[in-house]
């Protein structure tokens, strides 16, 4: 496995591979990586010549220091499992080689209503921060293909349209969620959990699941929203933010399940105790015809 700490070499590497015709498939992220993440890089191996993976905590995309102060580094961790995966390549950079002085790395895009509502709506500015790291990362990676979880629902839709718009030559994967066997979206998050309210977390994906059958059952897609957040905010220690029900595409809201959309997405951010939690749950799949 080769690392890299600097855009240089990482380039001279990656001009060397392309040259003898080969793919790369990459995966970024921030670290403490778990199996949602190592699914990334399997999936980018089975479909490329190398997969490449980054581990960079993007400053810009913390709207509160605590949070990026907080942030769990365990890079050493990290490097063996991502070894014993068979990553064949990590870029682990400094800010300053993602940000050098003097380089303008902001992205001069409207991304519109998409990162209005929910993570928006509750993480000023975080959707900026995140293109900006994705697009500086793909410039650098020169990458074919971008692995990105579904368990960051609203990420995907917004790195993708970013890529939409900038005809970026990178072709974008979106991998499904990986969970704990009770049903709890692994996160990085999750080591922080109280033993109680690791308990109690589960009940978010059962919610989740609750919700498909509601809406298949006709139940309108704002009561279904109003029973969960409910629900949430009676978990002992959970506070709710959100618990919407939107277009799979567009991220508006649904308000009947027979309406024209493109897949129905249910999506939740939920505090338990000092750690808060995202998980979504495709609700219909987008109609065929
Ligand atoms: P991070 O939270 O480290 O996640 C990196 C990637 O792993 C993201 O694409 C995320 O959706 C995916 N992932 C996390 N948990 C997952 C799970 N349980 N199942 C499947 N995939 C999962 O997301 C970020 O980092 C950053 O915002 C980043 C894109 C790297 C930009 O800084």
């Amino acid at each position: 496995m080769w690392v890299f700490r600097q855009v240089q070499q990482l380039q001279t590497f990656v001009r060397q591979q392309k040259k003898q015709g080969r793919h790369f498939g990459f995966a970024p992220t921030m670290g403490a990586l778990h199996e949602g993440h190592v699914s990334l890089i399997k999936q980018a191996k089975v479909e490329n010549e190398l997969a490449v993976a980054s581990i960079f905590v993007n400053p810009t995309q913390f709207n509160e220091s605590s949070d990026l102060e907080k942030y769990p580094r365990t890079e050493e961790k990290d490097l063996l499992l991502l070894e014993k995966v068979g990553c064949d390549v990590v870029f682990l950079p400094s800010v300053e080689e993602v940000y050098p002085s003097g380089l303008d790395t902001t992205v001069p895009i409207d991304l519109g209503y998409l990162v209005e509502p929910m993570e928006g709506q509750f993480r000023p500015g975080h959707f900026e921060g995140v293109v900006e790291v994705v697009h500086r990362l793909l410039e650098i990676t020169l990458a074919d293909s971008l692995y990105m979880g579904q368990k960051d629902y609203q990420q995907f839709a917004v790195v993708q349209e970013m890529i939409r718009q900038l005809s970026l030559p990178v072709h974008i994967v979106r991998c499904p969620i990986i969970r704990e066997e009770d049903g709890l979206a692994k996160s990085s998050r999750n080591v922080r959990l109280t033993a109680q309210d690791r308990h109690t977390a589960p009940a978010l994906y059962q919610l989740l699941q609750r919700a498909q059958q509601q809406l298949l059952e006709g139940q309108s897609p704002s009561s279904i929203s109003a029973g969960a957040m409910q629900f949430m905010a009676e978990l002992p220690n959970f506070r709710p933010e959100y618990f919407s029900i939107v277009d799979g595409s567009t991220l508006r809201p649904i308000i009947d399940k027979d309406q024209q959309h493109q897949g129905i997405v249910a999506c939740l951010a939920c505090w338990a105790g000092q750690v808060r939690l995202i998980d979504n749950h495709v609700l219909l799949e987008k109609s065929t015809d």
